[in-house]
């Protein structure tokens, strides 16, 4: 079949977002060529065993290796990366004497890479950069280029303009941001999610479509992250069961990748109580942040509809119900619709089942408090409500 036969979803396209965008089955074998875009000298690629293990970054070695671009390794970023992996991945760059990174992985390796390419012209520690006390300004523009290769369809890293990590100096899971973080591309090909099992699929998926509707539902007005979170939702809603039930289906997988592209980038608008939860639940409980999202959304949904009834409606509308139905009805439906997805994924309803303890509760309560995410709930939250949003999805 020649390129121009194919369909949209099998075609490698070009787009500004304003990262550039390398998307499609394939797109990997165009890394030399954003390599040499972004002049880059000798990239280190940041990734983690997961990754090596599943053959993903062999994949990229070999795409590097035929073009010849020299390049060398840091393939130990930890789940949930910490200061250690940014310092590790520091000395790497410095041993190379590397110029440039490709990060590849999930939103850990993502998340890493970016700090490690922050030290590289940045004086530590990582906390002066921490945006919860205004760190962003201490960022300059004179970061080397990095690009970004998903290999799950969640986060949406790849077109974020943060990196996460926690740091002993704050003790907290710590935001690092700045538009200078922002990727200078992306490279998102679906055929790397291909061999991604069944419930990782469903919980990264899921943080995709948590970001499209928390986005959504986010106080504050910005019409373009509504319409690309509208978007994704319905992306989410019918493509996730497909990817679920068959992990080779490129249709859905691409589809998968375009909506963690749009949740991340739908959720400059803010998030909500849902991601201050999740953002507790993973380092008290260990609870993986898509599958906390996903446990907790049906809880805040309910808490926030007296509050964005026409906007759950849309959300209900985007999910396949019709639009001639009735308003309050709708805003019901959209919560019984995520309450579905989420079991048609297998997803565990309750906190208790994924391992959460009811005393940490208000620990979990309190820790949702302090996170920044919270503030662009469409309905205010205090810790109390917070507590018990939480103990509703207990
Ligand atoms: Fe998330």
């Amino acid at each position: 079949m020649k390129p121009f036969d194919l369909p949209h979803e099998l075609r490698i396209t070009e787009m500004a977002w304003p990262t550039r965008i390398v998307l499609g089955p394939g797109a990997v074998e165009r890394l030399p060529a954003q390599v040499a875009r972004l002049g880059m000298k000798h990239p280190l690629v940041v990734t983690d065993a997961g990754v090596v293990k599943a053959g993903l970054a062999q994949r990229i070695f070999d795409v590097l290796r035929k073009a010849d671009v020299p390049f060398d390794v840091f393939d130990r970023v930890q789940p949930n990366p910490t200061d250690r992996d940014a310092d590790e991945g520091l000395a790497a760059y410095r041993r190379g004497n590397c110029h440039g990174i490709v990060a590849l992985g999930g939103g850990s390796s993502l998340d890493a890479a970016k700090l490690v390419q922050l030290l590289t012209t940045h004086p530590p520690p990582l906390s002066r950069y921490d945006d919860a006390t205004g760190g962003d300004r201490f960022v300059e523009d004179n970061l080397p280029p990095l690009i970004a290769i998903p290999t799950t369809a969640g986060t949406g890293s790849e077109v974020g303009r943060a990196g996460v990590a926690t740091l002993p100096d704050t003790g907290r899971k710590t935001v690092i941001f700045s538009p200078y973080l922002l990727p200078k591309a992306a490279i998102c090909d679906p055929e790397l999610t291909v061999g991604l099992p069944p419930h990782l699929t469903a919980a990264t998926g899921l943080d995709a479509f948590t970001h499209c509707v928390e986005a959504y539902l986010a106080n504050g007005f910005h019409p373009l992250a509504d319409a690309v979170a509208i978007d994704g939702i319905q992306r989410v809603a019918r493509s996730l069961p497909v990817a679920f039930r068959d992990g080779t289906d490129l249709f859905a997988r691409t589809d998968m990748m375009v909506a963690a592209l749009e949740g991340a980038t739908a959720f400059q608008k803010g998030l909500g109580a849902c991601h201050a939860l999740a953002h507790a639940l993973t380092p008290i409980s260990g609870v993986h942040h898509g599958l906390a999202n996903a446990i907790v959304l049906p809880a805040v949904m309910e808490f926030n509809r007296g509050a964005v009834a026409a906007r759950l409606a849309r959300v209900a509308v985007a999910m396949g119900d019709s639009s001639a139905i009735r308003e309050d009805v709708l805003a019901g439906n959209a919560i019984e619709r995520v309450r579905s997805l989420c079991a048609e994924l297998q997803i565990p309803p309750r906190l208790r089942e994924v391992g959460v303890k009811e005393e940490d509760l208000p620990r979990i309560a309190q820790k949702a408090f302090e996170d920044a995410s919270h503030q662009t709930n469409p309905r205010r939250c205090t810790e109390e409500d917070l507590l018990a949003i939480a103990r509703s999805a207990f």
